[in-house]
């Protein structure tokens, strides 16, 4: 199993980005619009989130188009001269999705970030794919209007990267995921061609469902320049509960059967281990009550009816305090809710510090599994003499396990043994009948791996795909499979 990273051998397969193609993009963006010959700028679009930075690599140039014609021309014009494309949203990703491992050209979304529409009779917003999530859920907050997506990097991540990744994130308990929410996309093909899919339709079959073959295709498969989503009205009322449990196994315990027990669908059930409550506490500055404790599950509910959010919140409260549960609070104002939330948020960011060696993992198993995968990381933390803190989405199954390295190996035993332990990981997630990324996607990351989760007929279709598609292996090449 290869490790990836950087590979300049490989890169020789696609043609240099010469000055005269410098030129040619600066025709087609405007000079202002392209960076070359700039490392320090052109490195900041060399990498993603992901902490280890021998995942990264840089682009020969970067692009910033204003909009889908311009993005036809770039890729006719790679096609033609046999260049790579990486698109690129707010590189927020955690898989390496954006980041350009054959060089060539790096196609920066944020400047389409316009909100063409909001339709608020239809219940939809027609936006660019560079609209910051959280600026859209704020922009239609004040017509009443919801947008369910909510991803832990909303703040900075972008629409268009949401849907190339699927983001899922802390309300797909109730909500779902990206894909849910996407009714249409105008996309730029591999070739250049500019294609519409969907409309503001409820339902539509007429013909296969591309925009679900785009959703969650990481930047392989099409440029998204416009995306029209479906919205929700407003929830009226939401409360938050953070539920302190003595033990990791208590708390993971409480999580599997709370739907089926209350008979309500809580927004998030979110899952903190006590070494990524206190990581994320010290990087904030902050404190919670009870912060060394073994775990916590933050839950939130919201509803229509404040009422209704009054029985479903005391309910869940009570189920968590009968599953051992030792203190219950509940946060039903913006500031309350706003610091527990913080502190969730920032869990990625406070680890990422601590060292770049270091493996965020996405494993999703089905709900009922999530005590045992939960345990099963502390079995392999103890085999492997590793710490693994788990934080996560525990209510959908989806589990964000860091493995980080033990500050007594060298360096060569991080990179050997790293591998070894993310098959153990993967395989413990895959016989729980789960895989290997929910939310967070293949990228080059987790590439070397796809053969434990994915049969070589899957791999095949996926394949001819992309070959039909993109038969010169233009758009984001190295990316999720090998061809
Ligand atoms: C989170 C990101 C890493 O849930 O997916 O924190
Ligand atoms: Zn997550």
């Amino acid at each position: 199993m290869g490790r990836p990273g950087q590979s300049h051998i490989m890169s020789s397969r696609y043609n240099p980005v010469t000055e005269q193609v410098v030129e040619e993009l600066a025709g087609i963006v405007g000079a202002g619009n392209v960076i070359f010959g700039d490392a320090e700028r052109l490195a900041t679009f060399s990498h993603d989130e992901i902490p280890d930075p021998s995942y990264a690599h840089t682009p020969e140039v970067a692009v910033r188009p204003a909009g889908a014609e311009e993005i036809s021309r770039i890729m006719k014009l790679a096609n033609r001269l046999h260049i790579p494309v990486t698109p690129r949203g707010a590189g927020s990703g955690l898989s390496g999705g954006a980041v350009p491992i054959f060089g060539g050209i790096v196609l920066d979304c944020s400047r389409m970030n316009r909100i063409i529409e909001i339709d608020r009779a239809n219940m939809v917003a027609v936006v660019e794919p560079g609209v910051i999530t959280n600026e859209l859920a704020n922009a239609i907050r004040e017509n009443g209007l919801f947008y369910a997506g909510y991803p832990m990097s909303l703040e900075t991540c972008q629409i268009g990267g949401n849907v190339a990744e699927n983001a899922g994130g802390g309300k797909a308990v109730k909500y779902g995921v990206t894909g849910r929410y996407v009714l249409g996309l105008e996309v730029v093909t591999p070739k250049g061609d500019i294609v519409s899919l969907g409309g503001k339709l409820v339902k539509d079959v007429t013909g296969y469902d591309l925009i679900q073959l785009m959703v969650g295709s990481e930047g392989t498969l099409g440029i998204f320049t416009k995306i029209i989503l479906k919205l929700l009205p407003l929830p009226k009322a939401a409360v938050d509960l953070l539920c302190l449990f003595k033990t990791v196994d208590q708390a993971i315990g409480a999580v599997p059967d709370m739907i089926a027990k209350t008979g309500i669908i809580p927004t998030s059930i979110e899952f903190m281990d006590a070494q990524s409550v206190q990581a994320a506490c010290k990087y904030l500055n902050e404190s919670l009550p009870y912060q060394n404790c073994g775990a916590m599950l933050l839950i939130t509910v919201d509803g229509a009816d404040a009422d209704q959010v009054q029985r479903d919140y005391e309910t869940i409260g009570e189920a968590c305090l009968a599953a051992g549960a030792f203190e219950v609070y509940v946060a039903d104002n913006h500031t309350t809710s706003n610091r527990i939330w913080r502190v969730r948020q920032n869990i990625p960011e406070a680890f990422k510090l601590v060292s770049p060696q270091q493996s965020g993992e996405d494993i999703v198993v089905p709900i009922a599994s999530i005590p045992q995968i939960v345990r099963g990381m502390v079995e392999l933390a103890k085999k492997w003499d590793v710490l693994i803190p788990c934080y996560g989405h525990a209510g959908d199954g989806n589990m964000h396990t860091r493995i980080v390295k033990n500050p007594a190996w060298t360096a060569s035993q991080w990179k050997e043994r790293l591998p070894l332990i993310l098959t153990d990981l993967y395989k413990i997630t895959i016989d729980l009948g789960g895989t290997i990324s929910g939310e967070h996607g293949i990228g080059h990351k987790r590439k070397p791996y796809m053969t434990l989760a994915r049969s070589s007929e899957y791999l095949d279709i996926c394949r001819a795909i992309k070959k039909a598609l993109d038969p010169n292996n233009i758009l984001n090449p190295g990316k999720i499979f090998d061809l």
